[in-house]
């Protein structure tokens, strides 16, 4: 169960979440063990779960709206092998709103309901010479290049590893077990929204970085304080700039990660099924 202390409360002084969960909590059948933070084009995963039910967020009380395309932003309950998920389609960035109450706000609100995993997905650039478009990779570490300050109080409650290393090898043995390519690496992330320079591509992959996006970091820092267990997915859905010859656009990173999507539905139903909670 995650522990919400005063001081992350305070974060979200602006911004009563207490509206939503408690919306949500006289709604759900049962609290969820497990969120899930669908990212750019990866959101139809919701769409296939059993036992559904769906909140559009302007219905939700108190409850901050997306403005990318490619995000639907809606909320998805959800039961599958027993456990209880809760689904966000879409996510707000940092860039869109300067705001970290906002972009935090469904962790805040699934750690409040009582999940106890966060599973984050999101579309990157590979900046790794060997990842290809339409590739999975799971998240080991994170680099964060917002330069936006955290604002959340702490030192990701002393966690060496953020993302759960024993999730992460849970993911990589059922993607093995499926036959799914999966590839391993950093994700860091920048604030966007413009895509990287080729020089700040290298600059990154210097540094460590093997994917670039725009989102994620945040979420998984207020986790890890939270005390949640965190698994990371990303979606290479371009090269980065200067690793490949064609021009960034967001149709692109859509229309990858659709086609990506089955491959991406079965590592995650696969995954899920075998999280104990
Ligand atoms: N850079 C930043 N964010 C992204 C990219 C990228 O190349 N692809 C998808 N999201």
């Amino acid at each position: 169960m995650p522990t919400v202390t005063p001081e992350i409360r305070r974060l979200f002084h602006s911004r009563p979440y207490g509206d939503s969960v408690r919306f949500l909590r006289s709604r759900l059948p049962a609290p969820p063990d497990i969120a899930l933070v669908l990212g750019s084009g990866l959101g139809d995963f919701a769409e296939s779960l059993p036992h559904r039910l769906i909140f559009p967020s302007g219905g939700i009380p108190s409850y901050p709206r997306s403005t990318v395309e490619g995000h639907k932003g809606q909320i998805v309950s959800a039961s599958l092998a027993g456990r209880n998920l809760i689904a966000f389609q879409g996510r707000i960035h940092l860039y869109e709103c300067n705001d970290l109450s906002m972009v935090l706000f469904p962790v805040i609100v699934a750690a409040e309901l009582g999940a106890g995993t966060l599973i984050v997905t999101n579309a990157a650039g590979g900046i790794n010479r060997q990842f290809s478009p339409g590739d999975l990779m799971l998240i080991t570490d994170q680099i964060d290049f917002t330069f936006h300050a955290t604002g959340i109080p702490g030192n990701h409650g002393g966690n060496r590893d953020l993302f759960d290393p024993v999730l992460t090898e849970h993911a990589s043995r059922v993607a093995a077990v499926r036959g799914l390519p999966l590839r391993r690496g950093v994700y860091a992330a920048v604030k966007g929204p413009s895509y990287e320079t080729a020089a700040e591509v290298e600059m990154i992959h210097r540094l460590g970085g093997d994917a670039v996006g725009m989102s994620t970091v945040k979420e998984v820092a207020l986790a890890a304080m939270l005390g949640m267990r965190v698994l990371g997915i990303s979606c290479i859905t371009n090269k980065a700039t200067g690793i490949g010859s064609s021009k960034l656009n967001h149709e692109e990173v859509t229309e990858v990660a659709n086609r990506v999507k089955m491959d991406f539905a079965v590592l995650l139903t696969d995954c899920i099924s075998g999280i104990r909670v």
